[in-house]
């Protein structure tokens, strides 16, 4: 156990679950994106509402989103524990700032993530707090009418505004998280390399900009 104290205490050992709970919030954000699609079914919510539903009571679901949850947190704490120490390993900064070897995303994921943190504060109040603990009226199906709910949420043009400007914050973090993980569990490779790193930006471009489409549709048509 003491050897895992250690690891996990180490800078290594603190990347490497940086990069594990990443990549399982990407897988994350894959599933959940699926399920918000439906949203945009035209069907007044009810492929949306029952999907909810199933992802709301099924016990293997709560199981994961309780490792959901603690891979946030995970994520998060070891995040402030890296900048901590990046800070106390070079206090003073560097004099120059590189630009051309390191993006200006790269070097600012903790601002990223932070407001990521505020949107993702904001979002969990809006649905998944009103779901589990506030009042939501049932539709025809008996099911939680969530449909009605995001529906009312996306009527209003300054939350709207806060998803899309939101999901280019993820488009960022994650156009450097995707790679930068690859690369924390070694998968280091002159082929394979360029390949994830194609990969990661076409992620970041369609996973935020899917999210952003739902409250911009439903705001401008009749959804
Ligand atoms: C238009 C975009 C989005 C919509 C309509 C939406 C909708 C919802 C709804 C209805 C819930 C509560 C029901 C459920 O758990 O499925 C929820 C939960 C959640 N959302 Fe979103 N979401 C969006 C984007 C995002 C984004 C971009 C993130 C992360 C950056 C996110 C993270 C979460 C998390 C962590 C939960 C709690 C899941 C759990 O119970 O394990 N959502 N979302």
């Amino acid at each position: 156990m003491n050897w895992f104290v250690q690891m996990m205490s180490s800078t290594i050992g603190r990347k490497l679950l940086m990069a594990l709970t990443g990549l399982f919030l990407i897988l994350f954000l894959v599933v959940h994106l699926s399920g918000n699609l439906l949203l945009l079914k035209g069907d007044s919510g009810e492929a949306f509402n029952t999907y909810a539903h199933f992802m709301g009571n099924n016990p293997l679901i709560k199981f994961i989103s309780i490792g959901n949850f603690s891979f946030i947190l995970l994520h998060i704490v070891y995040a402030v524990l890296l900048t901590i120490q990046n800070k106390k390993a070079r206090p003073i900064g560097y004099a120059v700032e590189s630009t051309k070897t390191s993006k200006w995303n790269s070097r600012n994921m903790g601002i990223l993530g932070t407001v990521i943190l505020i949107f993702l504060v904001v979002h969990l109040q809006n649905f998944w707090f009103q779901m589990k603990f506030g009042y939501v009226p049932v539709d025809a199906f008996n099911n939680k009418d969530l449909y009605t709910v995001t529906k009312e949420a996306f009527g209003q043009w300054w939350l709207v505004s806060l998803y899309v400007v939101s999901m280019v914050f993820l488009a960022l973090h994650l156009s450097h998280g995707f790679a930068s993980a690859f690369q924390t569990l070694g998968l280091n490779h002159r082929k394979y390399t360029p390949l994830i790193q194609f990969i990661g930006l076409a992620f970041s471009i369609v996973v935020p900009a899917g999210f952003a489409s739902i409250p911009l549709i439903m705001f401008f048509s009749q959804l």
